[in-house]
């Protein structure tokens, strides 16, 4: 009885080894996640080149605190991407979550020029529109339900935060 337990330890093992060196594991779901329908590119179209061209070379960008942009093509075909990490996570967390966003969002959004995906560590966003600056559509807001344990100091902390957004240039 003890050996074959055993033997079925080692045969289910060995089949999550095996699953492990041919499947690639899934990308996780965003937390919310949004295709514009407002315009569409064809397959095998420049836009489409560009678009893969943008989110390859986007997690090489960074700008040193968790913000990356690039622009790649002209005109029409000109796609804009990227991508921003939540303050407090550490480089590895943040690249891991780039992979996956990069592979998740044109996946989930195939044909539409413009997306955007929410994970909790990182957000990713590209366009065929100007995507820097204050002209930004459909602003999300995700409460975390959790409760600060010292609301005062919390508020403190997160006004002072803010105005420092505020005051900049
Ligand atoms: C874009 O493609 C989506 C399907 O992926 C479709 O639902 C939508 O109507 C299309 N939009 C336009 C403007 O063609
Ligand atoms: C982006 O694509 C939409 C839909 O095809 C188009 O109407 C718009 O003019 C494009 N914007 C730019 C800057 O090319
Ligand atoms: C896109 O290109 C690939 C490879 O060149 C081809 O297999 C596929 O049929 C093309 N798809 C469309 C929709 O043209
Ligand atoms: C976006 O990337 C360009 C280089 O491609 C750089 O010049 C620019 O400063 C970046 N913008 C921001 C806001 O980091
Ligand atoms: C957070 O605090 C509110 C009261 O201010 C309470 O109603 C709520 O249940 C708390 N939530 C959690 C997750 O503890």
């Amino acid at each position: 009885m003890f050996i074959l337990a055993g033997k079925f330890f080692l045969c289910f093992f060995s089949i999550l080894m095996y699953e492990n060196n041919t499947i690639t594991l899934a990308q996780p779901n965003f937390i919310y996640y949004h295709c514009q329908n407002a315009g569409n590119y064809t397959k095998n179209s420049t836009y489409q080149r560009n678009l893969e061209t943008s989110l390859s070379a986007l997690p090489n960008t960074n700008s040193g605190f968790g913000f990356y942009n690039l622009s790649t093509g002209n005109g029409n075909d000109r796609v804009n991407s990227m991508a921003l990490c939540r303050g407090d996570v550490d480089s590895n967390l943040c690249r891991s979550c780039l992979s996956d966003s990069v592979v998740k969002l044109p996946e989930l959004c195939p044909d539409q020029r413009e997306a955007i995906g929410y994970y909790d560590n990182c957000l990713l966003k590209y366009s065929n529109e100007t995507i820097l600056g204050y002209n930004q559509q459909g602003l999300m807001v995700l409460v975390n339900i959790q409760n600060a344990t010292d609301r005062d100091r919390f508020t403190r902390s997160m006004m002072g935060l803010l105005m420092l957004i505020n005051n900049f240039p």
